[in-house]
């Protein structure tokens, strides 16, 4: 499957998949990887920022250096699965913008003289992507199991130091194991969550 030619139902994404929490040991590979971040990068975000930022971690030493960073309930689910993806914003999202934004005259400057402002957009914008990413990692034909339960600042210090970087979730990758998700947790009905106006 190549990321162009690419067509799949939209149950293989949304309903007929599940967070995973428990993988096979197939492995996943680098090309894999490529795919989905060459569909995850199409999610929108404002001025076309893109401020995510993700790292791949897939050897035994990076693996070493994370699981120690995640929390305790976590550290089991990580262990299992082939590749964890730290999904992280990069607080200087704006230096990219004359190339992804020029019809935005002046943004760049503009953020760069507010920290607040830049460092808000970077996370909001990044969260938004990592909806897509989780999305990417299906439509491969991968599972995927988002972790909130992290230490952001312990991972920052021992895989960023020094970078503009803030991470906020960690995504486990890989194959589902047969008995590796929970059953499905309730939904909001359409009468719960929607008005028409
Ligand atoms: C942002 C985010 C943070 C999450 N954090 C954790 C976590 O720390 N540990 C965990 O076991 N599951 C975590 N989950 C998994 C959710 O509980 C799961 O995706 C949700 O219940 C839906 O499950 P389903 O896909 O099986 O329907 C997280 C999911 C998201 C999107």
């Amino acid at each position: 499957m190549t990321t162009q030619t690419a067509s799949i139902a939209a149950s293989t994404i949304f309903s007929d998949r599940h967070t995973a929490y428990r993988f096979t040991s197939e492995q996943v590979t680098d090309g894999q990887l490529h795919q989905v971040y060459e569909l995850a990068k199409f999610t929108p975000t404002a001025l076309n920022s893109q401020p995510l930022r993700v790292t791949f971690v897939r050897t035994a030493e990076a693996k070493a250096r994370l699981l120690p960073l995640l929390g305790e309930t976590n550290r089991e689910k990580s262990a299992s699965a082939p590749v964890v993806a730290i999904l992280a914003a990069d607080t200087d999202f704006h230096e990219h913008l004359p190339v992804v934004s020029p019809h935005a005259a002046g943004a760049k400057e503009r953020f760069a003289a507010n920290d607040e402002g830049r460092a808000g957009m970077a996370i909001n914008n990044a969260w938004l992507q990592a909806g897509g990413f989780i999305l990417a990692v299906r439509a491969v034909g991968l599972d995927a199991g988002p972790m909130g339960g992290i230490n952001a600042a312990g991972i920052d210090a021992e895989f960023f130091a020094g970078t503009p970087l803030r991470t906020f979730m960690v995504v486990n990758i890989g194959h589902v194991a047969e008995d590796g998700a929970f059953p499905r947790s309730p939904r909001l009905g359409f009468d719960q969550a929607v008005s028409l106006a």
